[in-house]
């Protein structure tokens, strides 16, 4: 069988990004834009100025795929772009500018959810072996998904409140961080300890959901009333104790829904994936518990939004020829499982 390459564009948030995938499975070229310096001063993504940068750079950052690529439209198999969740928007510009070149060039158009992007970021690694289970947690999401086979999605937990990157940049916000704070707040854990002991939501109820914003909550008010009455309180601390708090949550369900469903593969998938405390603590319960079940955890590069993963989930949809109109439209909701 001749090689499939795919053009994969992504612009569901804040970065723009364009990437030529190989079977699926090898990153000829992965571009990221990230818009993350015009939002800092607005301390969230603000949805307008996210869709203006997108259209600005789009075209460049497609051109500099192929370029980066030694890539040809002709020699393209298809083209895919992220279809949803994420903001309208923003998705607008990556479906307008994948419809246009399908077009153009008379290629396949495939609509990819950004989720299943995230956890076949994995599959660029190695391997994906069926069935598997990810921990998907992001800025917008924390779900595990379970998959009996290739292409196929099962929700088994999610969060029933905030996602575990979101409660992040929240508390990151409070303790004056920069946006986003996930990042920053991974760091100060380090230099902290968990001396408060925030609550572990849900982590003993016979269900793989979660929930962050009784945590959330809880250290927004441990910083607020410490303020008030004008007393010292470390940030390391309040950092290392709410990261051990999510951490412990994740780490638990996750293993048990991996031995309830028996899985040959676990996977981290999403923003928050580049945790170091997360990465590390799984890593440990894993070999610990789960000695038999090999763990995927992508690199830096690879845990926050780009193309590569897009096109690495497109491939399994191109095999499957499920190709998309050329009315495909942004859908800012769209569920993973069909
Ligand atoms: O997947 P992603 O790039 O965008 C979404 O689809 O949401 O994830 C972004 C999220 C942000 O909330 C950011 O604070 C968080 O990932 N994040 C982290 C770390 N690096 C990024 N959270 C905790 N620890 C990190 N090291
Ligand atoms: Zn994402």
């Amino acid at each position: 069988m001749s090689d499939t390459l795919i053009l994969a564009i992504e612009s569901s948030c804040d970065e723009t990004s364009a990437a030529v995938i190989k079977n699926g499975s090898e990153i000829l070229s992965n571009i990221v834009a990230s818009q993350v310096k015009s939002h800092m001063r607005f301390g969230g993504v603000v949805p307008e100025v996210a869709s203006r940068h997108h259209v600005e750079q789009i075209t460049q950052i497609i051109a500099s795929a192929l370029t980066e690529a030694e890539v040809e439209m002709a020699d393209v198999d298809a083209i895919s772009v992220t279809e949803g969740p994420g903001l309208v928007g923003s998705l607008l510009i990556g479906v307008s500018a994948a419809k246009a070149m399908a077009f153009a060039h008379n290629k396949p158009l495939i609509a990819t959810n950004h989720i299943a992007g995230h956890i076949y970021a994995n599959q660029l690694l190695g391997p994906l072996q069926f069935p598997l289970l990810t921990l998907v947690v992001s800025g917008g999401h924390t779900e595990l998904i379970y998959m009996p086979e290739d292409g196929v999605f099962e929700i088994v937990g999610e969060t029933r409140d905030d996602a575990a990157g979101e409660a992040y940049d929240k508390i990151g916000r409070v303790l004056g961080l920069p946006y986003p704070g996930g990042k920053v707040m991974d760091e100060m854990a380090h230099q902290g300890k968990d001396v408060f002991n925030f609550p572990r939501a849900m982590l003993h109820e016979d269900n793989y959901d979660f929930s962050f914003s009784g945590l959330k909550s809880s250290v927004i008010n441990t910083i607020h009333n410490a303020r008030q009455k004008g007393d010292d309180l470390d940030p390391y601390d309040v950092a290392a104790s709410f990261q051990a708090a999510v951490v412990d949550v994740l780490v638990a369900k996750t293993l048990r829904a991996a031995k309830e469903k028996d899985v040959k593969q676990l996977l981290l998938a999403g923003g928050v994936a580049a945790n170091k405390g997360l990465r590390t603590a799984l890593s440990e319960a894993v070999a610990k518990e789960l000695p038999g079940v090999e763990l995927i955890i992508p690199p830096l590069s690879l845990c926050g939004d780009n193309a590569a993963m897009i096109g690495a989930a497109a491939y399994t949809q191109y095999k499957a020829k499920e190709f998309a109109a050329l009315d495909l439209n942004a859908r800012p909701g769209l569920l993973l499982e069909n």
